[in-house]
C-alpha cells in the first residue's frame, strides 16, 4: 500500500513536471515566434535610439511636422517600460493606440497598420516582449509637441476618420500568398505608413494605396502593380531581391527610411514571405500618375560621357567655386558612377540610369542620396555613399550646387521632364516638406482666440438683443 502510494505520487510528480517542461518549451516557441513577428514589424528600429541605445529601451527621436516625437520604453522593466501591461493593455497600445492610462498615442507609432495584426501575432509579441527582452530601467525622452498637438485626446478624433480597426480577414477568392502578402504589407510589416500617400489631415489617402508619398527628406515611390508609375515592370525575383539586400541592378537601391527596414526587418524575413510581399505587390491594384509618362526605370543615357575635355580644367572646389553641372558630376561622382552614368562593372556603384532614383517625376531620392549619402548594412555587406551635406567627410555641396548636379544627372540619365531648384534642395535639406496642417501651427492658437472672442461677442449681442426685447 505504501509502495502504491509512492508510485502514485512519484507518477503525479513527473507527471507535473512534464507538463511543466511542455508549458517551458511552448513558451520558448512562443518567445521565439513573437521575435519573428516583431522583426516583421520592426518594433526595433523605432524603439531604440540609434546612437547606441540598448535594443527596445526608446528614445529614438522621430522628426515629424509637428514637432520631435520621442518613442518610448518597451522593455518589461516595471518602473520605466512596459513590464506592467497586461495582454489587452498591450494589445490596445499596439492596435488601437491607447496607453493603459488612457492617453492617446500618435499615429508616428504605426497602430494604424498594427491594427489589421491578428490576436495570435499578438499575443506572442507579448509573451516575446514580457519575457525574451531584456529590461532597461530607463525612461527614454519625454515627447512634448506645442500646442495644440500636444492635445492627444485630438487623437481620439483622428482615430474615428483614419485608424481602420477591423482585423485582417483574408480574402477567400485570393490564394494563401496573395493573402498573406495583404497581412505584411498592410498589417505587420506597415509599408502603407510610408508608401500611401497622406492628406492635409495626415491620414493616408486609402483611394491611392501604395501610390507613393514623402517620407521625411525621401520619397517612398509608387510600389502599385501599375507598370509605369509602379513596380508592374519588376519581375517577383528583382522584388524579393530588393527587400532581401536593398539593391537590385537597374532598377534602385534602398536610402533612408527604406535602407532602414531592409537592415533592421526585411532582410530577416523567411523567403517565403518576401516572396508573399512581392506576389501581393504584383497583384496588388495598379494606381498610375497622369505625370509619369515612362517607367522610372526605363530611361537610357542622353549624351554618353560629356564629361570629356573637363577633366584637369578645374581646381579644387574651394567656398564652392565649381559651377556647371558637367564639372561638379566630374568632380564629385563619376569616379564611383562613371563619366556616363553607366556605375561600375558589377554595379556596385550604380548606374545612373534605369533607376527610380532618377527616372521619377519626384527627384528627392537624387538629391538627398546627395545630402544624406547611402548607408546599409546587410549581412556582412556594408554599402556606402558618401554624404555632401552637413557633417560630410568628402567636401560639402551648396544647394545651387547639388541642384546643378541634379539637373545635370535628369537630362542625361533620367526624367529631363523635370527641374531641381536650389529652394527644392533646402527644403529637403531642412528636413523635407511642411505639411499644411503644421504650417499651420502658430495661427492656430490665435485663431481659437479670435472665434472665442467672436462667439463671445455674439452671445453678447444676442443677449442685449433679448433684453431689449423683453423690455
Ligand atoms: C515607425 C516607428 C515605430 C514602430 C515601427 C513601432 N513603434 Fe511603438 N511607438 C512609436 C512611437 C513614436 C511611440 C510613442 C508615441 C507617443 O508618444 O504618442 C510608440 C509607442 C509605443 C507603445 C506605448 C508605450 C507607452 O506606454 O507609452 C507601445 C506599447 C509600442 N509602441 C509598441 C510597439 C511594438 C510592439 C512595435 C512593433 C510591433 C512598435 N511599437 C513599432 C513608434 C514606433
Ligand atoms: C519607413 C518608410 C518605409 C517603409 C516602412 C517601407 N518603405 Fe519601401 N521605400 C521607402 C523609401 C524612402 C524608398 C526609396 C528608397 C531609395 O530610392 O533610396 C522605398 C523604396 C521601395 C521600393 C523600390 C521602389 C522603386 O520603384 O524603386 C520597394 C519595392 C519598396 N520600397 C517596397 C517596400 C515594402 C514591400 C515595404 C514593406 C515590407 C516597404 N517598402 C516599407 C520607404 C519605406
Ligand atoms: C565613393 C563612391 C560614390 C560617390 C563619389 C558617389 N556615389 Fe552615388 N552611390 C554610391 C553607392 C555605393 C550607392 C549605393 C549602392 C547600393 O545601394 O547598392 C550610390 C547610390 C546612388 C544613388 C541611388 C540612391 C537612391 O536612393 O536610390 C544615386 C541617385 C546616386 N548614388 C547619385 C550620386 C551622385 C549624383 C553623386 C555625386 C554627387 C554620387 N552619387 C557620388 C557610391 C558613390
Amino acid at each position: 500500500m505504501k509502495n502504491l502510494l509512492r508510485f502514485v505520487l512519484l507518477a503525479a510528480t513527473l507527471n507535473g513536471l512534464s507538463a511543466q517542461a511542455l508549458a517551458e518549451e511552448s513558451q520558448l516557441d512562443l518567445v521565439a515566434k513573437g521575435k519573428a513577428v516583431a522583426t516583421a514589424a520592426d518594433c526595433q528600429a523605432c524603439h531604440t535610439n540609434p546612437e547606441g541605445g540598448k535594443p527596445f529601451a526608446g528614445g529614438y527621436a522621430i522628426h515629424s511636422p509637428m514637432g520631435t516625437i520621442y518613442t518610448t520604453n518597451i522593455t518589461p522593466s516595471k518602473t520605466a517600460g512596459i513590464g506592467n501591461y497586461s495582454e489587452e493593455q498591450f494589445s490596445r497600445a499596439v492596435r488601437e493606440g491607447v496607453r493603459p492610462d488612457g492617453g492617446n498615442l500618435y499615429p508616428a507609432m504605426p497602430y494604424t497598420s498594427y491594427s489589421h495584426m491578428s490576436d495570435e501575432d499578438i499575443h506572442a509579441m507579448y509573451v516575446y516582449f514580457q519575457h525574451g527582452v531584456q529590461p532597461v530601467e530607463q525612461t527614454a525622452s519625454l515627447t512634448a509637441l506645442p500646442f495644440p498637438f500636444n492635445m492627444r485626446i485630438a487623437m481620439a478624433g483622428w482615430n474615428l476618420l483614419y485608424l481602420d480597426k477591423t482585423p485582417f480577414k483574408a480574402d477567400a477568392s485570393k490564394s494563401a500568398e496573395w493573402n498573406r502578402g495583404a497581412y505584411l504589407v498592410n498589417g505587420a510589416g506597415h509599408c502603407d505608413t510610408c508608401h500611401t500617400p497622406r492628406n492635409l489631415m495626415m491620414g493616408e489617402v486609402t483611394a491611392k494605396p501604395l501610390a507613393g508619398g514623402m517620407v521625411g527628406p525621401w520619397y517612398a515611390p509608387n510600389i502599385s502593380a501599375d507598370a509605369v508609375s509602379g513596380i508592374g515592370n519588376w519581375t517577383q525575383a528583382q522584388l524579393v531581391e530588393y527587400l532581401k539586400t536593398g539593391r537590385t541592378t537597374g532598377k534602385n537601391q534602398a536610402a533612408g527610411p527604406m535602407a532602414e527596414a531592409v537592415q533592421n526587418s526585411l532582410q530577416y524575413l523567411p523567403d517565403s514571405d518576401l516572396n508573399a510581399i512581392a506576389f501581393y505587390l504584383k497583384n496588388s491594384t495598379p494606381v498610375r500618375d497622369p505625370a509619369d509618362k515612362q517607367a522610372a526605370d526605363s530611361f537610357g543615357p542622353k549624351q554618353v560621357n560629356v564629361e570629356q575635355g573637363l577633366r584637369g580644367e578645374h581646381p579644387y572646389n574651394a567656398n564652392g567655386t565649381i559651377k556647371g553641372g558637367a564639372a561638379l558630376y566630374s568632380g564629385y561622382c563619376a569616379s564611383c558612377h562613371q563619366p556616363d552614368g553607366g556605375g561600375s562593372k558589377n554595379q556596385a556603384y550604380p548606374s545612373l540610369y534605369n533607376n527610380t532614383a532618377t527616372g521619377m517625376t519626384n527627384a528627392s531620392n537624387l538629391i538627398s542620396a546627395m545630402l544624406y549619402g547611402v548607408d546599409r548594412q546587410v549581412g556582412e555587406q556594408h554599402v556606402l555613399m558618401p554624404k555632401f551635406g552637413p557633417g560630410s567627410y568628402v567636401g560639402q555641396l551648396t544647394d545651387e550646387q547639388i541642384a546643378e548636379i541634379a539637373n545635370y544627372v535628369l537630362t542625361h540619365y533620367g526624367n529631363p521632364a523635370i527641374a531641381v531648384s536650389a529652394h527644392d534642395v533646402a527644403v529637403l535639406r531642412g528636413g523635407g516638406p511642411v505639411t499644411l496642417l503644421a504650417r499651420l501651427q502658430p495661427l492656430i492658437a490665435p485663431a481659437m482666440a479670435v472665434a472665442l472672442i467672436v462667439v463671445l461677442a455674439l452671445i453678447y449681442w444676442l443677449f442685449r438683443r433679448s433684453r431689449k426685447r423683453r423690455v
